[in-house]
């Protein structure tokens, strides 16, 4: 399936994004755990469990801090997938030679469509809010083991205030740039209910949903990290919801 609409418009987004950074150029610091809010705060890489040995994917990667995080102290091999030749090419500027992180640029539904050999872990750090869910979620499935784990962190409210929409459809939200003009995007801010059942239409359960709220005050920024695996004895794809 093609991205949508909205997806066009996000990959222009983090195309200039990444630009914007390669050429300003932007120091961002290494990490020492999982944020899977906006801050270094809540839940952090202890959530992933125990990962050596195991076949893990990072979607959504960006310039791969989080992965990179990974494979240095934890001693994981990683696959990061990243759909913007920018944000790809800091990637690879930056962790090129780091062994046992393969930095993939590509869609991360065609991506997923196309792997051969199923992961134990998939995650994504803000990533899944870019990409249409009707099109992510069923290739998230398909590519995942059975009874494999998958993790990933959404907005939940705005910057604004604005809570999340009742309907699977995108909406704009602002993309913050350092020394520029901030970006517009298309994004789908969904009601955990509505994730619930994206997920479960698609074989994947949720173990555990947690609220992380941002720790200043007066800052409206919520974000909902969903746990979930995918239901062993089920072959993937869309499932019909009397099976549930
Ligand atoms: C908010 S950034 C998160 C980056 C990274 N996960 C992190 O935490 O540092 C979102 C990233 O998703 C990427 N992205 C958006 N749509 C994508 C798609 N369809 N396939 C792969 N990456 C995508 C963007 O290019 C951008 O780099």
């Amino acid at each position: 399936m093609h991205s949508t609409e909205p997806e066009a418009v996000n990959s222009q987004a983090w195309t200039h994004y990444g630009a914007h950074h390669l050429y300003r150029p932007t120091t961002v610091p290494e990490v020492d755990r999982i944020s899977w809010g906006f801050w270094p705060a809540g839940p952090g890489t202890e959530v992933l469990g125990v990962l050596s040995g195991l076949r893990v994917l990072d979607l959504a990667s960006g310039l791969g801090k989080h992965a990179a995080h990974l494979v240095r102290e934890h001693g994981t091999t990683v696959d990061a997938v990243e759909a913007s030749a920018t944000q790809h090419e800091r990637a690879t500027t930056r962790y090129g030679n780091l062994p046992g992180l393969r930095l993939i640029h590509a869609d991360a539904v065609e991506y997923l469509m196309q792997a051969t050999e199923p992961y134990d872990v998939i995650y994504s750090i803000h990533g899944f809010g870019y990409i249409d869910p009707h099109r992510l979620l069923p290739a998230v499935a398909s590519a995942l083991k059975p009874d494999g784990r998958l993790f990933f962190s959404v907005l939940h409210t705005n910057a604004v205030g604005r809570g999340p929409s009742q309907s699977v459809t995108a909406r704009p939200e602002i993309l913050p740039l350092a020394g520029g003009k901030p970006l517009t995007v298309q994004m789908w801010v969904l009601s955990p209910t509505l994730w619930e059942d994206l997920l479960v239409d698609n074989g994947l359960l949720v173990d555990r949903v947690d609220i992380l709220d941002a720790p200043d005050d007066g800052n409206h920024v919520s974000v909902r990290l969903f746990r979930a695996h995918r239901r062993a004895g089920v072959s993937s794809g869309p499932q019909s919801s009397k099976s549930r």
